[in-house]
């Protein structure tokens, strides 16, 4: 007899299945608590709320658990590549020799973007912030592959659309960049590898080829991999929630980018540096920072610390601070602000205010050092994050599609102001 759930209603009992995932996860399937009681659930921030099934990556919160299509994070930072961990997402299981090359192939073939995008690009502010130029020329791809506009319309099409996704987002990332530096476009070299291609085009000028550091490339294609998915997190559950109105991918994904921007989400990678760069700035006093995170009046938080899921270590962030101190020795660097981080880490996992709330490095605390070691400006790195996390939203994107999801709808509880007449302007 399969588990149930029994909720007591105003007298009466209901009951409701318990569905049991692959890793043993269980869910009360409530999709018909409104029609049979007419209550309807509550979950600000959908902290205990499951929003669908799904094969594709697998969290364990307590024990630091991360996996893509059931292969380990620590697994696939090892051995594999950022493009061959796009395929598995997106495709369900590892490529063959064949596969892969011909996926790579399909990749290579799409970096360059169309010429009159440049405009785009001009008419933007220099100041503009990166995500948005990238979000905004992101969801412009609709209109210059206008085929793309119906997700429906078959495997080939959507393959065409990912492809162009997944090889133009480096591209037209590093020309927001140049934008930015008020310096000439770089086009992308089919010859290098996406990691390689990316770097050249963010930092080669018309009188100097950028000279690609294979320490820096292999970093790179690193941090992509530890960004790839991460289940149901905010910005994945926007392009599922966009795309399930049946809205074309370049604009869900669009939306998954907006989402992602957000200090509170993938925006804390640049908020974390930032927060280093001020606690150094001032006299690095790592005890004050600390009060003020743990001070309920002050609205600091300690940026790149503390997970909706992992309440024990983020996997990622255990990778990242071992290749932080791999790159900038190999670089040569010594950066005065991962000392300060290292700090700041030792000292919040003795404090019981972090202790208590399970609060430990994301996979955002350290990776801003690496960017930055790398010569990524502050700004770009949530744009890393998002070149990073692209096969994740199109993996999850796919799944809502293929397994016809109904078009994401949330109920609420309404608190307003009961039934009133309309008052005359004259008498109010
Ligand atoms: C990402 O979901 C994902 O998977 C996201 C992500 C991905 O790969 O997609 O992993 C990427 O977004 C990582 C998180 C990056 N964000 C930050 O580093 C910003 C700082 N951290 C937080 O603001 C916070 O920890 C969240 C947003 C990450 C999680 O917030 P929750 O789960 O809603 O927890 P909460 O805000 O309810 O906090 C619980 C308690 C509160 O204190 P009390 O009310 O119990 O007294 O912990 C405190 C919070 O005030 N707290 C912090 C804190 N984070 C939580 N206090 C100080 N500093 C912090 N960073």
């Amino acid at each position: 007899m399969s588990e149930t759930a029994k909720f007591i209603l105003n007298g009466e009992t209901y009951e409701f299945p318990v569905t049991e995932g692959s890793e043993n996860e269980k869910g009360i399937d409530i999709s018909k608590l409104r029609a049979q009681s007419g209550y309807v659930t509550l979950d600000p921030g959908y902290k205990n709320t499951g929003a669908t099934e799904s094969g594709i990556t697998f969290l364990d919160g307590e024990k630091g658990i991360l996996s893509y299509r059931g292969y380990s994070i620590e697994e696939l930072a090892e051995k594999s590549t950022f493009l061959e961990v796009a395929y598995l997402l997106i495709e369900g299981e590892l490529p063959n020799k064949t596969q892969l090359e011909e996926f790579n192939e399909n990749i290579r073939k799409h970096t360059l973007v169309a010429e009159d995008m440049r405009k785009f690009y001009q008419a933007f502010p220099h100041h503009a912030h990166p995500m948005g130029v990238l979000g905004s020329l992101v969801n412009s791809l609709s209109s210059f592959y206008p085929e793309s506009q119906d997700p429906n319309r078959g495997e080939d099409a959507v393959d065409l659309t990912i492809y162009r996704l997944i090889a133009k987002i480096p591209t037209l990332a590093a020309w927001s960049h140049k934008n930015a530096q008020r310096h000439p476009v770089v086009y992308p070299k089919n010859e290098l590898n996406y990691s390689e291609n990316f770097l050249q085009m963010m930092f080669s000028v018309p009188s100097e080829d950028y000279k690609i550091d294979p320490v820096v490339a292999k970093a790179l294609d690193l941090l992509f991999i530890l960004h790839a998915d991460h289940e149901q997190n905010c910005s994945a559950s926007t392009v599922r929630i966009v795309g399930s109105s049946q809205a074309n991918l370049y604009t869900s994904i669009s939306a998954g980018i907006s989402a992602l921007w957000g200090p509170l989400h993938g925006g804390a990678n640049q908020a974390v540096i930032e927060m280093l760069e001020d606690i150094k700035n001032d006299g690095g006093d790592v005890t004050k920072y600390l009060d003020k995170a743990k001070d309920k009046n002050d609205p600091f938080r300690l940026m790149g610390f503390g997970h909706r899921v992992y309440k024990n270590f983020d996997p990622r962030a255990r990778i990242i601070k071992k290749a932080c101190d791999d790159v900038l020795d190999a670089l040569g660097i010594d950066d005065p602000v991962l000392d300060i981080a290292k700090k700041l880490e030792t000292a919040a996992l003795e404090d019981p205010y972090f202790v208590d709330r399970k609060l430990y490095p994301n996979v955002d605390f350290y990776s801003g050092i690496i960017y930055r070691a790398i010569g990524i400006p502050t700004e770009m790195f949530t744009v890393m994050f998002a070149i990073g996390r692209l096969p994740g939203w199109i993996a999850q994107w796919k799944e809502m599609i293929e397994t016809k999801q109904p078009i994401g709808r949330p109920r609420q509880i309404y608190t307003g102001a009961n039934a009133r007449n309309y008052v005359e302007l004259s008498k109010r």
